[in-house]
């Protein structure tokens, strides 16, 4: 029996937990941990969990002695956390973004590397079966080379929302709407299509004057080859209608799930290819529709790849992957220039220090309120 604890007890806990307990003859949650204890003790009450509860997450990992750590808690405390669970010897599910900075990632990669524990990375939407399937129609390579991508990741939160303590400022949220919600995205353009070359992006504030943060930004990435992608990360988008197309050489795929595919006529002008199109919805009819999705599912490779001594399927390259193209948009955003991959270890941008000092600040951070109830969290992306 696995022995799980989950540190960080607000909104994206119950994710975690319900997952956990999907799995009741693998794994036990046997200790929760918030800095406001009657947090974490509510949710043992609501979730009918047999666990202890604790104010300090070091005490635990002492007394609970866990095998595997989920981490909660806002981006600034990532790093601190998943090394010591690491040190206290269990396995750590990291939420989304793995860490603040390049520099915090690297110090998480370091420490796998001494303990022999390792770091799952939070990015439960490549566990959905419209973007799993996507995928297998681009890895098929039915559409040809990738030549452009669309990224809408469109959200929308009101003035209150940076309201929260620790979100709205460069050193605590560690970033916007790029680094905190579009990081879904960005994790699944990254496994979809792999890094660029260069970035060229632009950060705005248009609507939330009590963060330091951006509110919106557009990235352009080029591609070796020539292909470009586009990102738009948004948190002032009515309707969070989002948008993932691959357009390529043979046709455009994109969820949500459509697909054209043109030939061209001897002038250059399009034909629709109807036969291309048949084999593509083929492809998309034969995805075999997953057995857990979301969290229950990146929950189940987890608890598998303890069982079977493997490596969890989305690891600590992954996150920093991710981590580094935000990082990158941030740069070039603020310093209003294109910035060139991979970013080196002397880059301005690579420490957290460097970000809060560098990083474009929009307004000055507002009201700080201790809690909000975590009413309305539900229309998050894919939960
Ligand atoms: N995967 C997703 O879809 C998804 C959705 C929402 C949030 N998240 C991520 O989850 C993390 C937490 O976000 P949230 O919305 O749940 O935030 P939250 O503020 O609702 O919850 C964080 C909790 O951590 C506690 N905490 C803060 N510092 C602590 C410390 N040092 N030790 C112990 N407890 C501490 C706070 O008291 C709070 O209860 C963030 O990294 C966020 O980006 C992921």
């Amino acid at each position: 029996m696995i022995k799980v604890a989950i540190i960080g007890t607000g909104n994206i806990c119950p994710s975690h937990i319900q997952a956990y307990l999907a799995f009741p003859q693998r794994c036990q949650i046997v200790a929760l941990s918030d800095i406001y204890p009657e947090k974490a003790q509510e949710r043992v009450q609501q979730f009918n969990l047999n666990a202890h509860v604790y104010a300090d997450y070091h005490t635990l990992f002492e007394r609970e002695k866990p095998d595997l750590v989920s981490i909660c808690l806002p981006p600034y405390v990532h790093a601190e956390v998943a090394i010591a669970a690491m040190e206290a010897g269990a396995n750590v599910v990291c939420e989304k973004p793995m860490a603040s900075s390049l520099a915090e990632c690297d110090r998480m990669i370091e420490a796998e590397k001494r303990t022999g524990k390792w770091i799952c990375c939070v990015a439960q939407n490549r566990f959905r079966d419209d973007y799993m399937g996507l995928k297998e129609i681009l890895d098929a390579g039915l559409i040809g080379r990738i030549v452009h991508a669309q990224i809408d990741s469109y959200w929308w939160r009101g003035h209150s929302y940076y309201d929260l303590w620790w979100r709205g400022t460069w050193e605590k949220e560690g970033g916007g709407c790029t680094l905190n919600h579009a990081v879904h995205h960005i994790d699944l353009l990254l496994w979809m299509m792999g890094m660029p070359q260069r970035v060229t992006a632009v950060l705005s504030n248009a609507a939330h004057d009590n963060s330091e943060v951006e509110d919106i930004s557009v990235a352009v990435l080029e591609y070796a080859g020539g292909a470009l992608a586009q990102i738009t990360s948004s948190v002032i988008s009515h309707g969070q209608r989002q948008n993932v197309i691959f357009q390529g050489e043979n046709a455009m795929v994109g969820v949500p799930w459509q697909r054209y595919a043109s030939t061209s006529m001897p002038n250059g002008f399009p034909v629709e290819n109807t036969q291309l199109e048949a084999e593509i919805d083929a492809m998309h009819q034969a995805h075999q529709p997953l057995v857990h999705t979301l969290h229950a599912a990146e929950i189940d490779d987890v608890l598998s790849a303890i069982e079977q001594g493997r490596p969890p399927f989305i690891g600590s390259a992954d996150g920093r992957r991710t981590v580094e193209l935000i990082t990158a948009i941030y740069e070039s955003g603020s310093t209003r220039r294109t910035v060139e991959l991979p970013l080196k270890t002397d880059d301005v941008f690579y420490t957290t220090q460097g970000i809060v000092e560098n990083a474009r600040h929009f307004y000055k951070k507002g009201a700080s309120i201790e809690n909000f109830t975590d009413e309305g969290m539900q229309n998050s992306f894919g939960r």
